[in-house]
């Protein structure tokens, strides 16, 4: 049909197994290090935090690692997710180019973050595990995690950046609906948490902070363990089943893209939806533009350094190697909280530096014009996150008009905005600022970056 609107798998359909990029890099990336050696790790230095078949999906060179049953079972409520085409909004550009958007909205938390929230409740449950701790910046990954621990019955506590907790009330309320707690970092729970409240007692957190009180509580107690939202390899693997199912949509729709966007907080749903398409590029197949939209007060993709450094502020977890601000940035407390963190997956980094996916960013009035214009012709209202990915794909679609190209686009709709709804009131009251980049204290971070040699 040549006016189809969305396109729907049948449960069957969901994927059966991740995929995994590694094997498919140009060279392996590279090694994780111990904070206090500066050695690599062992999986045994990872298991004070996670649970050992996270840690073996976390170092695996396999192509595809299997779904187990009870995932795909939960993943089944609400995956596939639809696959729309935008026309609407292609004539509300009068763009020649065809853009569709997968929307991960549809999940009971609001956002694709429980594609691996359900993976990690599911392994924490079968190592024994009877706690997690976790951080969350918009709180829809605090959200999903709680969800996950209902249905595995896990009690989860969760460190929300301090701005977006008093942002966003009823994202705390949603996570004590599924049974969790949730307490605005920094707090006064933890040492990390204290030591940042004696210097800022009115910061207003940032996802660094709230990873080192989540991680300083996991270690204190054998019967808990940490769970981290983005970032890491195995959360990338997780997020796959959206660019897989993409695929198949796309293929009912006749189509491949030429372009593909996300945003980019840690990671996570970029690499969801672009990974499947970029594996397939790099083993011969068609090789579409990726583009990684992130904003222009925490641009670690387009301004940060390539280099190892700490996950967290309170320097608690490994080293990684990725795109970095600096630990101890935090950054201005706009809209996009899940957004405000300082790095960038290890994974995503790599391929951004060997040049395989472009990045951009804009400042949050930008993507809140776009937002509405989506809104207006779509009808979906989308998280402030997700509005960075909805700026790119109108500005792509915009230069196709402009260059007479047929495109087609497809961007990953991460979540809804339902719990955003007073930034968009701020907006329209025209009272929403932009933060200037904040050039002076990212150089201050950077000065700090560990020492590797
Ligand atoms: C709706 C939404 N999109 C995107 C992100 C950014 O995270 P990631 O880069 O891991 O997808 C978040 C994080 O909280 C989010 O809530």
């Amino acid at each position: 049909m040549s006016d189809t609107i969305k396109y729907l798998l049948d449960e069957e359909r969901l994927p059966k197994a991740w995929y995994n990029i590694v094997a498919d890099l140009p060279r392996p990336p590279d090694p994780v290090l111990h904070p206090g050696t500066l050695q690599p790790v062992g999986p045994q230095d990872l298991e004070p935090l996670f649970p050992m078949a996270l840690i073996q999906q976390e170092v695996s060179a396999e192509r595809t690692i299997d779904i187990p049953e009870p995932i795909r079972a939960v993943y089944r409520q609400w995956r596939p997710t639809p696959l729309f085409r935008a026309r609407r909004l292609e004539r509300a550009l009068d763009t020649p180019a065809r853009i569709y958007y997968k929307y991960e909205g549809v999940s009971p938390a609001g956002s694709h973050k429980p594609n691996t929230a359900v993976a990690q409740a599911f392994y924490n449950k079968e190592a024994g595990v009877g706690r997690l701790t976790t951080e969350t910046g918009a709180g829809q990954w605090g959200s999903a995690l709680a969800f996950a621990g209902a249905l595995f019955g896990l009690e989860v506590r969760v460190y929300m950046v301090r701005v977006s907790f008093d942002q966003k009330p009823y994202r705390k309320a949603m996570m004590e609906a599924w049974g969790a707690q949730c307490v605005a970092s920094p707090s006064t729970e933890t040492e990390a948490g204290r030591r940042i409240l004696a210097e800022h007692p009115n910061s207003p957190g940032s996802l660094g902070i709230a990873i080192s009180e989540a991680v300083e509580i996991a270690a204190q107690r054998a019967d808990t363990k940490y769970s981290l939202g983005s970032v890491l390899n195995h959360v990338l693997l997780h997020q796959t089943v959206i660019g897989q199912e993409a695929i198949a949509q796309l293929e009912m729709a006749g189509d491949y893209p030429d372009i593909i966007v996300g945003c980019t907080g840690g990671g996570s749903n970029f690499a969801g939806i672009a990974f499947p398409f970029i594996g397939a590029g790099l083993r011969g197949g068609p090789r579409p533009r990726v583009i990684a939209c992130e904003p222009s007060a925490c641009p670690s993709l387009t301004r940060g350094k390539y280099a190892y450094d700490f996950g967290d502020t309170g320097h608690l977890t490994p080293l990684v190697k990725m795109h970095t601000l600096g630990s101890t940035f935090v950054p201005p407390g706009f809209h996009a909280g899940g957004l405000r963190y300082h790095g960038m997956a290890p994974l995503v980094s790599l391929l951004r530096h060997a040049g395989v996916v472009e990045a951009v960013s804009y400042p949050q009035l930008k993507c809140f014009e776009a937002a509405v214009t989506f809104a207006r012709t779509e009808g979906i209202i989308v998280a402030p996150e997700t509005s960075h990915a909805v700026r790119c794909a109108i500005d792509e679609a915009l230069k196709a008009k402009d260059e007479g190209k047929e495109r087609t686009i497809l961007f990953n709709l991460s979540g809804h905005g339902h719990f955003d709804m007073a930034a968009y009131e701020k907006y329209l009251a025209a009272e929403l600022i932009d933060y200037e980049y904040p050039a002076e204290r990212v150089r201050e971070a950077l000065a700090h970056l560990p020492q590797v040699y």
